[in-house]
Parts: structure tokens; sequence; C-alpha cells
């Protein structure tokens, strides 16, 4: 793990202010602060048909920072991802009542794909989850996004369950989820 120090300026104080996690080539991969969230939706309407309000996103950032995470280059936000914590049954164990992680949504800019930084931000967010003492990871995924299914699967993601019917537009979701061996 890389930590690095990025030292910001402000009129009143001089302040520490980001925490890189992981870098990526160009790329960093560090901790969402309030001022990300425009671009993150920004991001979020260029590349997934599912949107969400201010609210939602504050709600998440103020819930599970350490799993709210943004890929930049050169100050310019390029991906992000975000998940909540869930208390329920076990994805894995039967009849198991476990604390769960869950990306609400991640999502890179089309033309920085295929570097490795979707990787990047599911493997740094596995372990803001672990951190969170949480059990397990979940998400759904489109049936048609063979990208996404292919990286989570490559990652340790298994798919326990088609969701029928699950998108606005009727399409199904694969719920797939990871185990975490603590
Ligand atoms: C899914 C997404 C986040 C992946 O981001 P990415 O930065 O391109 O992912 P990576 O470069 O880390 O790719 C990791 C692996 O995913 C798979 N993958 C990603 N894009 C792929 C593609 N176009 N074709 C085939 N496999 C692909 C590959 O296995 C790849 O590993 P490899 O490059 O070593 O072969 C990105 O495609 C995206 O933003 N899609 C639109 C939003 C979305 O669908 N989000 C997921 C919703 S659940």
């Amino acid at each position: 793990m890389i930590l690095r120090f990025n030292i910001k300026y402000s009129s009143a104080s001089l302040h520490i202010v980001q925490v890189i996690l992981r870098q990526i080539g160009e790329c960093i991969v560090r901790r969402a602060e309030t001022a990300d969230l425009i671009p993150i939706m920004e991001i979020n309407l260029k590349t997934l048909p599912e949107h969400y309000s201010d609210y939602f996103y504050e709600s998440l950032l103020a819930e599970l920072p350490e799993a709210f995470l943004v890929a930049e280059i050169g100050g310019k936000l390029i991906g992000y991802i975000m998940c909540k914590t869930e208390h329920g049954f076990s994805n894995f164990k039967k009849l198991g009542f476990v604390k769960k992680g869950h990306v609400v949504s991640v999502a890179v800019l089309n033309e920085q794909r295929r570097k490795g930084i979707g990787r990047g931000l599911v493997e740094e967010v596995l372990i803001g989850v672990k951190s969170r003492k949480c059990e397990e990871l979940h998400l759904e995924v489109r049936c048609s996004n063979t990208d996404a299914v292919r990286l989570y699967e490559e990652m340790g993601f298994i798919i326990i369950q088609r969701l029928n019917v699950y998108y606005r537009d009727g399409e199904d979701a694969y719920l797939m989820a990871i185990e975490f061996n603590n």
C-alpha cells in the first residue's frame, strides 16, 4: 500500500487533506471528500443508468468514508466507488446473520478503462469494508454487463443469484458476493 500525503494550503491554515491509498500509473486512488460529490455525480450520469439524489451521495460519504473512493488523474476525477454497510442474512453461511458491505455504484470514465483502475477501486474497498468488520461484500450487476461481471469474478466474487427484473428497465441482475476469511 502506498501512503503519501498531499498537502494543500488554505488561507486560514495549513492542513493535510489527502492520503493516497494506491497509485495506478498516473492515477491516484484516495478517499472522496464533499467537494468531490459534484464531479462524482457527473461521472455517474455519463456512465450508468442508475442515478441518486445529492442527499444519498452525502449520506454514503458520511456513513462509510473508508469505502467511498475516487480515482484522479492530474487533479481531475475519472472514477469512483461508493458503498454502504448492512446487517442481514449471509450470502454464504446458511442461516447466518452478518454485517455486510454493499457496493452501491462503481464507474470509470470510458477513456480511462482497461488500465486496472476499476480493479484498484474494488481492491481498496475490500480493505475499507473489512476495516469496518464486515464479513462479506456484495453487489448487483446487470446480467448484460459482461466487463463488470468478469472483473468481479477475477477478483473472487461469485454469482449467488439471478434477480429477475431488478432494474427499472426490466433487466435482470446478478447478485455477486465475496466472503472474507478474517
Ligand atoms: C466496470 C468498470 C468499472 C471496470 O473499470 P476498468 O477500469 O475498465 O477495469 P480494469 O481496467 O480494472 O479491468 C479489470 C478487469 O475487468 C475486466 N474488464 C474490464 N473491462 C473489460 C472489457 N471492456 N472487456 C473485457 N474485460 C474487461 C477484465 O478482466 C479486466 O482485466 P484485464 O484488463 O487484466 O483483462 C468500467 O468498465 C465501467 O465504469 N463501466 C461502466 C459502469 C459500470 O458498468 N459499473 C459497474 C456496475 S456494477
